[in-house]
């Protein structure tokens, strides 16, 4: 625990001092790693599975009822994601929900990938969107889908954080060299 604590107050004392540094292999792994509580968190890992279905709950069970990824992330034309998650969250039924609600890609997978492993993915443009790391950090700190993930509704437990503490740890780790863990 109180390792942890340190952790984290280190981590937050490499954010402030990350900018106009030289690339740090030890500090940007830090730096990932912090991020990583949130990248591991339930709730991007049920949208980022491994296989063709999506996972719900802090325990991250298979998704009931039975859905799958479909061609394009939105389920198939019969059942499509937005036939049960509207734009919001709906409090009453405890589905969750978002204009953009669907499946990340299968070359997105996180869940069940070591942190080291998710890293490489993520700053690879050839399996993460295109994104070059400009607009990575943006969809990080600013995308709206990856922002329920902090106001998911339910009992479900928020990723930790803040989006925009998540987005300068993300920064820093860029600016200091965007070294990924070994492991
Ligand atoms: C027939 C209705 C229905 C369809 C279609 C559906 N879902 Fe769901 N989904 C639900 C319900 C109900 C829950 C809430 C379960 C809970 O939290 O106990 C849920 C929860 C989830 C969660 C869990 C969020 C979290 O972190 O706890 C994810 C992720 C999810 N759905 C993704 C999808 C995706 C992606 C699609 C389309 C490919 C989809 N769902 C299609 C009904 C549906
Ligand atoms: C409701 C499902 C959903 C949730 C929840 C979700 N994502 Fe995603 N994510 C997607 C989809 C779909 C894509 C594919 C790009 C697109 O269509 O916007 C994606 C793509 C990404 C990408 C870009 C590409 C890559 O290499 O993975 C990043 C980064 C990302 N998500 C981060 C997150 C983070 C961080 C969280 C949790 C804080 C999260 N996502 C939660 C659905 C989700």
């Amino acid at each position: 625990m109180i390792v942890r604590l340190l952790m984290f107050v280190a981590a937050l004392g490499l954010v402030a001092t990350a900018t106009a540094q030289q690339p740090d292999q030890a500090r940007s792994i830090a730096l990932f790693r912090e991020a990583g509580k949130v990248l591991q968190s339930p709730r991007c890992l049920n949208c980022h599975p491994v296989g063709e279905r999506p996972t719900q709950t802090d325990r991250m069970t298979p998704h009931v009822p039975f859905v799958v990824r479909g061609a394009d992330g939105h389920g198939p034309a019969g059942l499509p994601c937005n036939a049960c998650h509207h734009a919001a969250n709906y409090a009453e039924s405890g589905v969750p929900g978002h204009p953009k609600w669907h499946l990340a890609p299968a070359s997105m997978a996180w869940a069940g990938k070591s942190l080291g492993e998710i890293c490489q993915q993520i700053k690879d443009p050839a399996r993460n969107g295109g994104l070059d790391m400009p607009a990575l950090l943006k969809h990080m700190a600013e995308d709206s889908l990856v922002g329920w993930a902090w106001a998911p509704g339910g009992k479900r437990t928020p990723a930790p954080g803040t989006q925009a503490e998540f987005g300068a740890t993300m920064r820093a780790w860029a600016e200091s060299g965007a070294f990924c863990p070994p492991d």
